[in-house]
């Protein structure tokens, strides 16, 4: 359990930014380039339509630093005062250089340092852990973490089990020391390498460099045990929202909304109902954009942001590849 309730500093959002590709990939599109259709795809995982990043030398990158302008703009921060930007991603520019610095470029931020998070769907959660243990610890102010993912590179579009579920996105957040202490107030974040082995992308890595053998294997795009990571999902993100609104003596009725990854409607709808908690608590927009694996839960920030009032008891859950996963509790800074 964290331990912020003791220190002077609390760390808040302050600011929200995103953005998504325009192309997509619909379900009638998906019924052209795999044995699927529209009725199937959409009653067992709520997906309608997943965004592409089509434009040729664009990437990850990309997605991030329109995120972090759209958050810059809105918020009207000079990037020179960002201390920090954190990217969480699992599909980086490249291999071997972290994405972030590449953003923090892009965007100016000449006074930051910065590097990426691998923890697949729980990435923004590991992030948000990180930068709010920055500014909990005082040793810096302004961190802007920002959760993308372009799935497109990495999804094999003729394997119906991930083409179906995988979009494109980013979603930014600042991170600050709060000025009426509300934000981040506890985190409950697991992982189990055991179950590496059910979601991944076998080749790339040390284990398996790159090879004719895993070209011809299709080794290089994501594979994952579509029906053990559904279950490990369900009572993983069920059971750590639940120690976090445990320890936190919260009632379903005092919290607002509940931000869940977003992997397939139905892992959100079975974790909802664990946790006893109302169908319109529940956020989701994952018919317009599918699975964005990093992306999810500040994209569901960015879509609701209006929605939000000072105060606000927050839920955050989320699962991923690793086996990661976890949950977290927040109180929403601003109006
Ligand atoms: O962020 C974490 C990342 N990943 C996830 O969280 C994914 C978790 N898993 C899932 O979302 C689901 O397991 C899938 C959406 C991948 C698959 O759904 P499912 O309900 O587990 O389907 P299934 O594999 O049990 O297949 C049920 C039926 C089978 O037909 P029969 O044997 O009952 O006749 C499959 O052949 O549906 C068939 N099927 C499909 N039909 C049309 C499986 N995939 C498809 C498809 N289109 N894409």
């Amino acid at each position: 359990m964290i331990s912020n309730k003791t220190n002077k500093i609390k760390a808040a959002i302050t600011a929200v930014g995103g953005y998504i590709p325009e192309d997509f990939i619909s379900n009638r599109d998906l019924e052209k380039m795999v044995d699927t259709n529209d009725d199937w795809i959409t009653a067992r995982t709520g997906i309608k339509k997943r965004r592409i990043l089509k434009e040729k030398g664009k990437a990850t990158s990309f997605l991030a630093a329109n995120a972090a302008k759209d958050l810059l703009n809105k918020k009207k921060t000079d990037p020179k005062t960002i201390d920090l930007v954190i990217v969480a991603t699992i599909t980086p520019d490249y291999h071997g250089a972290s994405t972030a610095p590449t953003v923090a470029s892009e965007i100016n931020a000449t006074n930051a340092y910065a590097f990426d998070v691998n923890a697949a769907c729980s990435g923004f959660l590991y992030g948000m852990s990180t930068a709010t243990s920055y500014i909990e610890s005082g040793r810096y102010k302004k961190i802007l973490l920002i959760g993308a993912d372009m799935m497109s590179s990495i999804v094999d579009y003729t394997d119906r089990s991930t083409s179906i579920l995988f979009g494109d996105g980013a979603g930014a957040v600042l991170v600050e020391p709060s000025a009426n202490n509300f934000g981040w107030e506890d985190e409950y974040l697991r992982s189990d390498g055991v179950g590496a082995q059910w979601l991944k992308v076998k080749s790339g890595g040390s284990l398996y460099p790159t090879s004719k053998e895993s070209l011809d294997n299709r080794w290089h795009y994501i594979t994952q045990d579509g029906k053990t990571v559904f279950k490990s999902a369900v009572s993983e993100m069920a059971n750590a929202a639940e120690q976090i609104i445990k320890r936190n003596n919260l009632n379903p009725e005092e919290i607002k909304y509940l931000l869940p990854h977003q992997a397939n409607k139905r892992i959100i709808d079975a974790t909802a109902e664990k946790i006893n908690l109302d169908k319109n608590k529940v956020l989701m927009n994952i018919e317009e954009y599918g699975n964005t694996t990093a992306a999810t839960i500040p994209l569901l920030m960015y879509d609701y942001e209006k929605e939000f009032k000072e105060g606000d008891k927050l839920i955050l859950a989320a699962f991923g590849a690793g086996l990661t996963w976890g949950a977290a509790y927040l109180t929403w800074a601003y109006n």
